[in-house]
């Protein structure tokens, strides 16, 4: 789909105003066809990352280039390089009420391709397709305002995919969603990683990072970029994953036994094993 670089971050640091550092000095490269998990407790600048990838902020220092040009406001500022920028990149928020905002799940759905410039007959057949990809078609008169958390992520999947972008950025895309549209979402991704797509993945989900990571990178809480490797190796380094506040340790009871072990952060866990 396209060769060579996606991303190339050089010491990227950014700044919200008010002083709020959110990323220091980040050094990140992205490859076409990639799957990578960017790891990361709350807070850890995870949304930030992807916001500057996505051409939505710009870094404070250092350079961010996506396709070897310069992701700077200048150049997004240019309505030709923009659009087709948008074309090729994809960026599913974290938040989806910050992302919905037509009448009904089909116009949400629709935009993207309209905006593209597809005839009538293919963006019906685009809104089908991802309609049923995302097991959604019955919502597609309701507006999306209404609906629930794991439905509003899914429209905004829908939406986000209907481009088909060169380049997915998926920000906490498990988040609020029950186990089956979980599987159904992972499964998803390594079809159009399959397909030749380039997918990063915010998340501090643990549990998918194997199926959906050929390279995963770890932010600590002082927003810095502190590991990168495959995912079985990150997911055995506990010390790492500990210290980047992703596992957390505790002591508590096995019947009359008291000790401490690891647990992951962000699954209900049960102290009956
Ligand atoms: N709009 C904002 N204004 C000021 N600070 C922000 C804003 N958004 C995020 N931050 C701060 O930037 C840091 C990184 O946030 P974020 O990128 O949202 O992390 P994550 O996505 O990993 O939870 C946090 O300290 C957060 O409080
Ligand atoms: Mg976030």
């Amino acid at each position: 789909m396209n060769d060579g670089l996606v991303f190339e971050l050089r010491n990227v640091s950014y700044t919200y105003g008010g002083g709020v550092v959110a990323l220091r000095g980040v050094d990140l490269t992205v490859h076409a066809g990639e799957k990578l998990v960017i790891l990361g407790a709350n807070g850890s600048g995870k949304s930030t990352l992807l916001k500057i990838l996505d051409g939505l902020y710009f870094a404070s220092a250092g350079t961010a280039r996506a396709f070897g040009a310069s992701l700077d406001e200048r150049l997004l500022a240019d309505d030709a390089y923009a659009f087709a920028f948008r074309r090729r990149v994809g960026l599913v928020f974290q938040d989806s009420d910050v992302q919905l905002f037509s009448a009904s799940v089909w116009d949400e759905v629709a935009f993207g391709p309209l905006q593209l410039g597809l005839s009538q007959a293919e963006v019906k057949a685009r809104v089908e397709e991802m309609l049923a990809l995302l097991d959604i078609r019955r919502l597609a008169e309701r507006p999306p305002y209404r609906l629930s958390a794991g439905e509003k992520k899914k429209v905004c999947l829908a939406s986000v995919l209907a481009i088909r972008p060169e380049v997915l950025l998926m920000d906490e895309p498990t988040a609020g969603l029950d186990p089956r549209s979980r599987g159904m979402l992972v499964e998803f991704i390594r079809r159009l990683n399959a397909e030749g797509h380039t997918v990063l993945t915010a998340t501090h989900d643990l549990d998918i990072v194997e199926d959906i990571a050929d390279r995963v990178v770890v932010f600590d809480e002082e927003k810095r970029l502190v590991a990168a490797g495959g995912p079985s190796e990150v997911l055995a380094d506990e010390a790492l994953l500990l210290r980047a506040n992703l596992v957390h340790a505790h002591p508590h009871r096995h019947g009359s036994v008291e000790h401490a072990h690891l647990h992951r952060h962000f699954q209900a866990h049960d102290h009956q094993h």
